[in-house]
């Protein structure tokens, strides 16, 4: 499909959207994974690139097909992940991390299958990953970065003082705020969404294709670098 109708407010800039779901291995069949579609990831890719912008597509887990004009580099895990984004980030203007990340990881992961044994299985002793967004706002501070980062909240409940605090969190410029849940969001066309402004208003979004979403926020994007 053919977007038109765009302005070409982000030609000339180079940006990073992130998207899909991490997976974290388990052994060579397992993995831990989330729900995340990909889709509001590539809707603000495709858009993006119909508004004139160079866009690095960082898809983790995706089945859908490349977005026209962006490059795609495939990830599988969270290191993985984080190693593409910033290493496309050095030079970018904006970073958009839509991806899903998980959060924990295995321990350790098997070089063999685990197999089934008489007793009860072992427990999988998980540890954190590396906060990405987090790394790409506190960088920032003492080094010269992207001038907008976007991050992502997925929440199931007090969601805009949950969304208030992350923003503060991960010194990020906006915070797309989902609420998640009861069928919303994960692999559907259409969203809603809350964006939280770093210094500014929060801005609603009503419920809609995913690429009004992505417009919308491209919107407040084009605001900050202008
Ligand atoms: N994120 C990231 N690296 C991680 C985890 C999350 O870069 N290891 C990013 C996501 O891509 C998203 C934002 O951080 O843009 C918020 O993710 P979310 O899961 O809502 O927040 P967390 O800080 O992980 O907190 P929690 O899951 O406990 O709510
Ligand atoms: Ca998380």
């Amino acid at each position: 499909r053919v977007l038109r109708g765009r302005p070409r407010d982000l030609a000339g800039r180079k940006v990073v959207v992130s998207a899909g779901g991490t997976r974290e291995a388990i052994d060579p069949v397992r993995y831990i994974g989330n729900r995340s579609s990909g889709l509001q990831g590539y809707a603000l890719a495709r858009t993006a690139a119909a508004r004139g912008a160079e866009v690095t597509l960082v898809a983790a887990n995706v089945t859908l097909p490349d977005p026209a004009g962006a490059k795609v580099a495939r990830v599988e895990s969270a290191a993985e992940l984080r190693d593409a984004v910033l290493a496309a980030s050095a030079d970018a203007d904006v970073v958009v991390m839509a991806a899903a990340v998980a959060d924990f990881r295995p321990a350790t992961r098997h070089d063999a299958k685990i197999k089934k044994t008489d007793g009860e299985p072992e427990a999988i002793h998980l540890v954190k990953n590396p906060d990405i967004l987090a790394e790409l706002g506190e960088r920032r501070r003492h080094e010269p970065g992207p001038r907008v980062i976007v991050g992502f909240a997925a929440e199931t409940h007090d969601v805009l003082a949950n969304g208030q605090a992350k923003l503060a969190r991960k010194g990020c410029d906006l915070l797309v705020v989902n609420q998640v849940g009861e069928g919303l969001a994960f692999g559907t066309p259409d969203n809603a969404a809350t964006v939280l402004v770093a210094g500014g208003e929060p801005v609603e979004v009503p419920f809609g294709p995913k690429e009004d979403l992505a417009d919308a926020i491209w919107d407040l994007v084009a605001v900050r670098l202008s």
